[in-house]
């Protein structure tokens, strides 16, 4: 109890920029990455990403497209584009990798956590071009550790059963992977423990 005559300042519960209705990039999050002739920011997306997440979906394969919404994505709408780079960062965070010097967006792994906090959810998308070079590890590396740190205690990511590379990917980076005989979509998840070390750095 607060001594006569002092009043008890009450503790701040809100996260920084909390009462914002769209809050600041955290750039603390940002993280530079070298691949075999790939320097890269992985990093938050950002408002002003959206020309460069355009040509992301532009330059990606319609049978990727399809991988990553279970849908066909050839174009987004306006609405569609600014929906997926003017995020709130906290229910919804999404990392981008970042070309150094063209400033092009080469991936990206989006993580929505479900109410309550517990489950958070991963969409993973590399151009094509650019497959089989490590990006797709190096994202997924980066959506673990920021859920862990975040404290989710769970990851998990719908992939479909035709999927062959993300389930490697996903099985690669520690997660297990669910199929219910005659599913169309595979259940990949991580348990997110301190315990449970997932994966190493890319
Ligand atoms: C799945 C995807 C993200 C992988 O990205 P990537 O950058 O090519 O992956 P990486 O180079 O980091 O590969 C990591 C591991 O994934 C597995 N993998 C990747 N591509 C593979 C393929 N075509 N076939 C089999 N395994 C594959 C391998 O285990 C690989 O490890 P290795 O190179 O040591 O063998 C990419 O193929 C993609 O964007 N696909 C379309 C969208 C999609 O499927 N999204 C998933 C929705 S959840």
């Amino acid at each position: 109890m607060a001594p006569e005559g002092h009043k008890r300042i009450a503790q701040a519960t809100r996260r920084p920029g909390e009462h914002l209705a769209i809050r600041p990039c955290p750039r603390d999050l940002e993280e530079r990455l070298e691949l075999p002739g790939l320097a890269l920011l992985l990093r938050p997306i950002r408002p002003e990403d959206a020309a460069a997440y355009a040509d992301l979906i532009a330059r990606t394969g319609a049978d990727d497209l399809r991988m990553r919404f279970f849908a066909p994505a050839r174009t987004l709408p306006a609405r569609g584009l600014d929906r997926c780079t003017q995020i709130n960062y906290d229910r919804e965070m999404a990392f981008v990798a970042a070309q150094d010097g063209s400033g092009d967006i080469l991936g990206e792994v989006r993580i929505f956590t479900y109410p309550g906090g517990d489950t958070a959810e991963f969409a993973l998308l590399v151009r094509t071009d650019l497959q089989r070079r490590g990006l797709g590890r190096a994202l997924l590396r980066k959506a673990i550790e920021y859920c862990r740190a975040r404290g989710n205690s769970t990851l998990i990511g719908q992939i479909r059963t035709d999927n062959e590379a993300m389930l490697a990917l996903a099985r690669q980076c520690g997660m297990e992977v669910e199929t219910a005989p005659g599913a169309s979509l595979a259940v990949a998840h991580l348990a997110l423990r301190p315990a449970c070390a997932g994966v190493g750095p890319a």
